[in-house]
């Protein structure tokens, strides 16, 4: 039987590279440099399946219609890099990694938090400088988290997660803003108060930590207006994307003390991130970071090569994108 086609358009762990290939005839991209939403377009009409990640644009532009690809496997589980309405218009299955990556990423919002709340990246620049001059009773003062109110807004899987992490460890008191109902079996031990708008989370919280899609109506949702709710003494933490928080509200807010604090694994226009951001202190920045451990990143690819299976054998597929 011929083989289905499909283009792998980053580098992926090896293992799973090499399961894709033992049933497909896959082409990886060995360079693991970005393609062009334009190459990506023409892929479509060369490839069975095109397995995207979150670094790559596929924008309505590139769907034009008669494609010979049938499904998107995305490599992860935010999709808002996709043209989903254009895609599925254009007759495509999209499908996504939910779930595999929700521990990791809740453990990169803890490291945000307690690397800002405790000013570990300010600690370990001054060691590697050789600036650290000994231990003084009012050197690098941070904040103590316990007892403290997180704020989660978005309180799907990887909310919920970072919340049961912080109040499990640290005893803080959770608060948080969901658009729909979230039942205490989703949430399990974690107790945790519904607030009625992401504006009483903001104003309740000494840490708020983000956790929406990205995208669409939350795109720059939390702008110069709700950033003032958040206080001088609040830490603003964002796993989830960068479109989320409009950056230049986000920088004022910062250089004039209107709020403590920021921690960001995600920006808006990755892997730009603003110089304005790069000088201050008081500002955590990692690279994306939040699924990146081996276990997760085998996850997530098999979890790809899942749904390609269930598609190619004329099944339902696990995780469609709606
Ligand atoms: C995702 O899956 O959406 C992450 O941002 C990358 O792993």
């Amino acid at each position: 039987m011929v083989k289905k086609k499909v283009l792998v358009t980053r580098k992926w762990p090896a293992s799973v590279e090499a399961r894709l290939a033992r049933d497909y005839d896959v082409t990886l991209n060995d360079t693991d440099t970005p393609m062009t939403p334009e190459e990506i377009g023409a892929a479509l009409n060369e490839y069975d399946a095109i397995c995207p990640t979150v670094s790559d644009k596929l924008p309505a532009s590139i769907f034009t219609g008669d494609h010979k690809a049938q499904i998107i496997g995305n490599f992860g589980v935010g999709y808002n890099h996709i043209d989903v309405a254009a895609a599925h218009a254009a007759g495509l299955t999209i499908t996504n990694t939910p779930g595999c990556l929700t521990d990791c990423t809740a453990d990169i919002a803890i490291t945000l938090m307690l690397m800002l709340a405790r000013r570990a990246g300010e600690g370990e620049r001054e060691v590697r400088s050789g600036n650290w001059t000994g231990w003084r009773p009012t050197h690098l003062m941070g904040t103590r988290l316990r007892g403290k109110t997180l704020g989660i807004v978005g309180m799907g899987r990887i909310g919920i997660a970072t919340a049961q992490r912080a109040q499990a460890a640290f005893g803080m008191h959770v608060v948080y803003y969901n658009r729909s109902t979230v039942s205490q079996d989703a949430m399990g031990a974690l107790e945790a108060t519904a607030l009625d708008s992401i504006d009483a989370v903001l104003k309740a919280s000494d840490v708020v930590s983000l956790h929406m899609p990205g995208g669409g109506a939350n795109s720059k949702m939390i702008d110069a207006e709700k950033l003032r709710l958040l206080g001088p003494k609040a830490m603003l933490i964002n796993t989830a994307r960068g479109d989320v928080i409009d950056q230049d509200a986000l920088i004022h807010a910062l250089q004039n003390g209107q709020i403590a604090g920021a921690g960001l694994d995600v920006f808006d226009g990755e892997p730009n991130v603003p110089e304005a951001l790069m000088s201050m202190e008081n500002v955590v920045l990692l690279p994306h970071l939040g699924s990146a451990t081996t276990e997760t990143r085998e996850d997530m690819g098999n979890m790809v090569a899942d749904n390609l299976d269930a598609f190619f054998a004329g099944r339902d597929v696990p995780n469609p994108v709606a």
